[in-house]
């Protein structure tokens, strides 16, 4: 299974709650970065993690990851049906770790799919949703995929109608970003007065892309979260400003970063992009393209 990265096309953010947590209001695209889940039987009814690729050393295969929990999750809500039941789960990394594109929540909704099948569980996605939003705020997003407006905590989702497909380059930096931390900042700058806390919903951002015209797209991107991540992580100023001078529509901080995506016209403008960025901007790790908006996991082999 492959199961995509997001990135936030609006990313309104509201007042801290008395939980801890945001309202937000924000627009998601699923893009064409991808995880590899693979998940085969164990007739031990242990649940066990693998993890390759992208950054994959620094994550535990314990409890605490997030794929582990999403099959304990499925597991310990369905006792009668799963019983005995276990799980080899081998994830391929390629979405960025800690990156602002929701990959450890894209896995986590892969698995659940994954194991609802598996275990022949047979739930509807809108149930695996709400078990989803238990394990992340993201995870509901990414069991559907496409463009949709997520209010709460980003987990209440209304699909959104979108015209033609958005051409993204994203530049990966050389360490992660931790999005309790971009919060917590979001919140010391909001006591500041810096920001204004305001999660109301993104129309124009909305209504742009129905209409499919990525300058228009380009003109409207917001994501509250940046003026904090570019205080924890200041090199990526420069990396914003790599793009623009590289041809970008439009730059910004992909969710809490510290990815940055850069908005292209058109295929072409975002191959030159990708190819004109590194020599802008040294202090990224990694350029990738994508396009956007792309379905939600989906089954590639049985191998
Ligand atoms: O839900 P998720 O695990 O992705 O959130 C990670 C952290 O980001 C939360 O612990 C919280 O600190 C912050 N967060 C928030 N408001 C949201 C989503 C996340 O404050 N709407």
């Amino acid at each position: 299974m492959r199961v995509p990265a997001k990135v936030n096309l609006a990313l309104c953010v509201g007042p801290r709650r008395a939980d801890g947590y945001h309202d937000l209001a924000t627009v998601f695209q699923a893009v064409s970065l991808y995880d590899r889940l693979r998940a085969r039987p164990r007739a031990d009814g242990r649940i066990c993690a693998q993890m390759t690729g992208e950054g994959s050393e620094q994550l535990p295969c314990d409890r605490t990851n997030l794929v582990v929990r999403a099959a304990w999750l499925l597991r310990e809500r369905y006792p009668g049906q799963t019983a005995g039941k276990g799980v080899d789960l081998a994830v391929d990394k390629q979405i960025p770790m800690a990156g602002g594109m929701a990959g450890g929540s894209a896995d986590a909704a892969g698995t659940l799919l994954a194991c609802n099948r598996l275990w022949g569980l047979n739930l509807p996605v809108g149930e695996l949703a709400e078990l989803g939003a238990e394990l992340g705020s993201d995870v509901s997003f990414l069991l559907y995929g496409g463009n949709a407006l997520g209010l709460g905590r980003g987990e209440q989702l209304t699909p959104l109608a979108a015209s033609g497909r958005l051409e993204w380059v994203f530049a990966t930096a050389p360490r992660g970003l931790a999005t309790p931390l971009v919060y917590r900042r979001f919140d010391e700058m909001a006591d500041r007065g810096a920001i204004v806390p305001d999660a109301g919903l993104p129309d124009e951002v909305i209504e742009q892309l129905s209409c499919g015209v990525a300058e228009r797209v380009a003109a409207c991107l917001r994501n509250d979260l940046q003026a904090p991540a570019l205080e924890l992580y200041p090199e990526l100023v420069q990396t914003l400003r790599a793009g623009a001078t590289a041809g970008a529509l439009a730059t910004l901080v992909s969710g809490s970063g510290p990815t940055c995506a850069f908005l292209a016209a058109d295929a072409a403008a975002a191959d030159r992009l990708a190819a004109e960025l590194p020599k802008h901007a040294p202090e990224v790790r990694d350029v990738r393209r994508a396009y956007g908006p792309v379905s939600g996991p989906s089954i590639v082999d049985r191998a």
